[in-house]
């Protein structure tokens, strides 16, 4: 599970960093995801689209583990993380969410805390509070340049993270995110509360980050899919009421100019519904 980044710099590296078989995914006795198989490659960016209620969410929150936090919530089949089954009786929950980062749809970032605070949050609870000031300091730089906010925020690290802009509370949030140094990234229509401007820094902050992590993003819209995403996948509802399908998944640019499945087709081309 803790192959590095680092180690898979610079070679072509065809395994897959995140792996779903045969996943389906439950509320109680409703089945909302079925069968759905992927692989996600290390250093690469896909994009999740697909119309509302088809599962993007459901599938994203069953990799970090937050899914089976909803009462109800199971899964059958399995999620891997470098080869590793996420779900075996062995792995701790806390240390899958710790190597898998998530950014909501709406910034969230801690509204009492500082802007300083908000970075290490996520440090904090795990490391007990035991690093030096200096390692945090450090951290909290190192964590804000990620997130290309550092520049914009650096005079004023103790004023709450809540005084900032919609698309720089965004980044505040990825900030926190990569603070605990994740594998992967997982972000859940990241610029849909933004403007074009915020949108357009997350989507460039998105490129340079896919240098060090794997991404998995979830967008309505079809033009950021196709600017930010190595591979696509689409998902959609056969029915009202029945499980969401992954219907097509490949490189993006095939996706887009060249769909296999008629429903992907119909999709991107907005002839859907
Ligand atoms: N907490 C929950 N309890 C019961 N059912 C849920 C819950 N959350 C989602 N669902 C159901 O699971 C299905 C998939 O929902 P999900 O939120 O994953 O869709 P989505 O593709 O992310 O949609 P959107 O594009 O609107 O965000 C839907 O039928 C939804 O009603
Ligand atoms: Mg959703």
């Amino acid at each position: 599970m803790n192959a590095t980044a680092a180690t898979l710099q610079g070679s072509v590296d065809t395994r897959s960093r995140i792996a779903l078989e045969n996943l389906s995914i439950f509320y109680g006795d409703f089945k909302a995801v079925e069968d759905v198989n992927l692989q996600v490659r290390p250093q690469s960016v896909m994009a999740f689209i697909g119309p509302s209620g088809c599962g993007k969410s459901t599938v994203l929150r069953s990799i970090d583990r937050m899914h089976e936090v909803t009462p109800g919530g199971r899964i059958s089949g399995r999620v891997l993380l470098d080869g590793e089954d996420i779900y075996a009786p062995n792995v701790d929950p806390v240390l899958v969410r710790r190597m898998i980062g998530m950014v909501f749809q709406r910034p969230n970032p801690f509204p009492t805390m500082s802007i300083y605070e908000n970075v290490i949050a996520g440090m904090k609870l795990e490391k007990g509070g035991r690093k030096y000031k200096k390692d945090f300091d450090d951290l909290v730089e190192a964590s804000l340049r990620g997130a290309n906010l550092w520049e914009e925020v650096k005079d004023r690290l103790n004023r709450p993270g809540a005084g900032l802009s919609g698309g720089q509370q965004q980044r505040l949030c990825i900030a926190r995110a990569i603070a605990v140094q994740p594998e992967v990234l997982l972000m859940d229509e990241p610029c849909s509360a933004l403007d074009p401007i915020s949108t357009l820094a997350i989507e460039e902050l998105i490129h340079e980050l896919k240098e060090k992590y794997t991404i998995i993003i979830v967008t309505h819209n079809m033009q950021q899919a196709a600017r930010v995403s190595d591979e696509t996948a689409f998902f959609n509802l056969p029915g009202i009421g029945q499980a969401g399908r992954l219907i097509e998944v490949g490189p993006t640019s095939e996706i887009f100019s060249n769909p296999k499945n008629r429903q992907t087709e119909d999709y991107i081309s907005g002839r859907f519904g």
